[in-house]
């Protein structure tokens, strides 16, 4: 008889965090593997049986898969820097595409019931809007592509082995335990730690470019609750918010929340999308959502109120780009 273990990679980050909690209200013994380097121990909430590791290491994951006997995997462990990972592209597939493959292997050999996966929009490329899951995806950068690779990884091996698989493309997610100090993404965290410093916003090209900025409360319990309903097995859902704000009025909308006006410093505009909204009608429908999302207004204030808690967050700088070629200035700054 199996147990009622499941093993979350990525936990002490800020959406599996939350994954964590919620998986442990639906009544799952929860392990964590991660290896520290994008989350805080102290995101982990009480009840967890936490391992520090890199999800790459096959032994520590043959260990745990043997020990625990996991019924489901959820596996959110990434580097999400997505602008920054046509610079790091070696680290990017080795380290969010092997070793998703080694955590796939381990689950397939301890026979798994189902493998959550967290891809990201970033599989569908520039020009597909609204992204819809029929659509054929197109990453253009190496973070996107490893996404779509670990998803047709997972298609293959549920062909081959019968493992079920459900896979996840959330997008701009937002919320408490978000990491503050990472300079490379999640545009509300670096501006609210830029604000705590005393910095100007720092907003790439004109800052009409628009994103559906999604409150983590809308995202993380379907992501947990989704391995008991049979509809979403071996299917794939775009997760998050419909409403689009530009940069800029989400800079407003920050300096409001937090309570206090900078400047805003344009820099030259960045390679990426300049408009990303998604389709969650299958979610939806799926997940029988009901209720309205958190607003973006209540969403911000929510989280300000934790960030001055926290405090402002020193930037860590990328340890090794391998391309510094066309690495954004203020990037290479840092
Ligand atoms: N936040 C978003 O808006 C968003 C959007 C789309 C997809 N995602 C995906 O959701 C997942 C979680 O993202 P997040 O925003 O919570 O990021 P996060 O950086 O806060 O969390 C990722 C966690 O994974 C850990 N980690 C990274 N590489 C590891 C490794 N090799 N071994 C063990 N641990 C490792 C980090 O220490 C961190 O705690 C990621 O897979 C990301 O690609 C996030």
């Amino acid at each position: 008889m199996k147990n009622n273990n499941v093993l979350l990679t990525g936990g002490a980050g800020f959406i599996g965090s939350h994954v964590a909690r919620h998986l442990l209200k639906l009544g799952f013994e929860v392990v964590v593997v991660d290896d520290l380097s994008g989350g805080f121990e102290e995101n982990l909430p009480d009840g967890v049986e936490f391992f520090k590791g890199d999800v790459g290491e096959t032994v520590l994951i043959e260990d745990l898969f043997k020990k625990y006997k996991f019924k489901h995997v959820y596996h959110l462990a990434a580097y999400a820097a997505e602008g920054l990972s046509h610079f790091i592209r070696e680290f990017n597939y080795r380290n969010n595409l092997l070793t998703s493959i080694n955590l796939i292997n381990a689950s397939i050999n301890h026979e798994v019931e189902t493998f959550v996966f967290t891809s990201s929009i970033a599989v569908y490329g520039r020009n597909q809007l609204p992204m819809r899951e029929d659509m054929v995806p197109f990453p253009e950068d190496p973070y996107g592509i490893s996404k779509l690779a670990v998803e047709h990884d997972l298609e293959a091996a549920h062909r081959m082995f019968g493992m079920k698989y459900i896979i996840f493309r959330p997008h701009n997610v937002y919320g408490i335990h978000q990491n503050l100090g990472d300079p490379y993404r999640n545009v509300i965290g670096i501006f609210m730690n830029q604000i705590m410093f005393g910095l100007p916003l720092t907003v790439f090209g004109d800052g009409k470019q628009t994103r559906a900025f999604s409150h983590i409360d809308d995202v993380a319990p379907i992501i947990a609750g989704s391995v008991n309903v049979p509809e979403a097995s071996c299917k794939v859902f775009n997760v998050g918010a419909d409403e689009s704000v530009s940069v800029n009025d989400l800079a407003a909308k920050v300096m409001t929340a937090m309570g206090k006006q900078v400047k805003i410093d344009y820099l030259p505009a960045r390679n990426e999308v300049q408009h990303a909204f998604a389709s969650h009608d299958l979610v939806k429908k799926t997940f029988k959502v009901d209720g309205s999302p958190v607003s973006l207004d209540a969403g911000l204030s929510e989280m300000a109120e934790w960030a001055k808690k926290v405090g402002p967050r020193k930037g860590k700088p990328f340890g090794k780009i391998e391309i510094p070629k066309n690495l954004p200035p203020s990037w290479k700054k840092l």
